[in-house]
């Protein structure tokens, strides 16, 4: 059976930075995402008595099936879904990859929606997003609506997404900035093995949960500045955890600083503003929604900036009609 699903990738505002299981994939703290309607993956899967192999493009590229994230996915989902066949794997993204942009959350998100209805077997969507978080931990952020929480849990069972508010809850923008300066040089997996060693992780964690109850919280009530404070504040604590590791990690270039010190200087002025950035050059910026065209002029005449995506909060993963082959 043949089967498509669209995916969108999701912002935090509290991070997923550590891993206490990592083959499983249970962070270290709960996370909270909201999915973005202008970053998508989306992935047909056929599985077939017929194919020999699995065969697997990604953006237009033949992948390698040695070592490959998505093979072990696919034994995934054959395994919950007691099936043998091998499949077909067609995926692409609407934006670059590993520039800071969570493919591998939407990029998972859509694999597992389609791998799953391809497989023709009934999945619940906490089984959906629990099997999305094997392949890459955000990822079962993108399967639930709107404005999600990452359960962190102590068991498979217990560590998944689930939606705190749908996407229509509040009217606001994430705006990317995409720098495009390259690739990141050391990926995510990899990045998170070294958490443990920066001294500030401690104290990151012993605060996670307070934090996290009052993003929680402003969400809830709609307060845009404080949200703001709080979730700029939690990314750079997340990248002093970063750069304070062994080895140091920095993901930022030159011009994610000269946007985030733009983005600083545009809320001294008066504009509500305030950044987030992942494992990559290129920078969220969220406003409310009534501010996007202000911030958008502003950022066509900022050096360095090469593209703009305005995204709004989405629905999770789902499937579609027009597969891709
Ligand atoms: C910095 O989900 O990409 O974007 O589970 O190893 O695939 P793996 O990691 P991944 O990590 C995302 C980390 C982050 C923060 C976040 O999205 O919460």
């Amino acid at each position: 059976m043949k089967a498509t699903a669209i995916a969108p990738s999701n912002v935090a505002f509290i991070k997923y930075w550590g891993k206490k299981d990592v083959t499983l994939r249970l962070p270290e703290n709960g996370s909270l995402s909201m999915n973005l309607s202008g970053l998508t993956s989306t992935t047909t899967v056929e599985f077939h008595a017929d194919y020999w192999e699995d065969f697997i493009e990604i953006n237009g590229v033949r992948e390698e099936n040695k070592g490959s994230r998505v093979v072990l996915h696919l034994d995934r989902v054959r395994e919950s879904a007691g099936i043998k066949e091998k499949a077909k794997v067609v995926s692409v993204n609407n934006f670059p990859s590993d520039t800071g942009l969570s493919s591998s959350a939407s990029g998972f998100a859509a694999l597992t929606v389609a791998a799953a209805a391809a497989a023709g077997s009934t999945f619940t969507e906490k089984d959906l997003s629990i099997l999305a978080r094997q392949g890459s931990g955000s990822a079962c952020r993108s399967i639930p609506d709107g404005f999600v929480e990452w359960l962190d849990g102590v068991t498979s069972e217990t560590s998944y997404g689930v939606s705190l508010h749908p996407s229509n809850w509040w009217d606001i923008a994430d705006v990317v900035a995409v720098v495009n300066e390259g690739k990141k040089s050391v990926s995510t997996t990899k990045g998170m093995e070294f958490v443990t060693t920066s001294p500030f992780f401690p104290v990151r964690l012993a605060r996670i949960k307070e934090k996290l109850m009052k993003v929680k919280e402003l969400l809830a009530q709609k307060r845009f500045v404080p949200f703001g404070e709080l979730i700029e504040a939690e990314a750079l604590e997340m990248h002093a955890v970063m750069l304070t590791s062994t080895p140091s990690l920095m993901y930022w270039t030159p011009g994610t600083l000269r946007v985030m010190k733009s983005v600083k200087k545009w809320r001294d002025e008066g504009m509500p503003v305030y950044f987030t950035m992942n494992t990559g050059q290129d920078i969220h910026i969220l406003c409310e929604s009534k501010t996007v065209d202000e911030l958008k002029s502003k950022l066509a005449d900022a050096d360095g900036v090469r593209d703009i995506i305005v995204n709004k909060p989405a629905r999770g993963a789902h499937l579609i009609q027009d597969h891709l082959f």
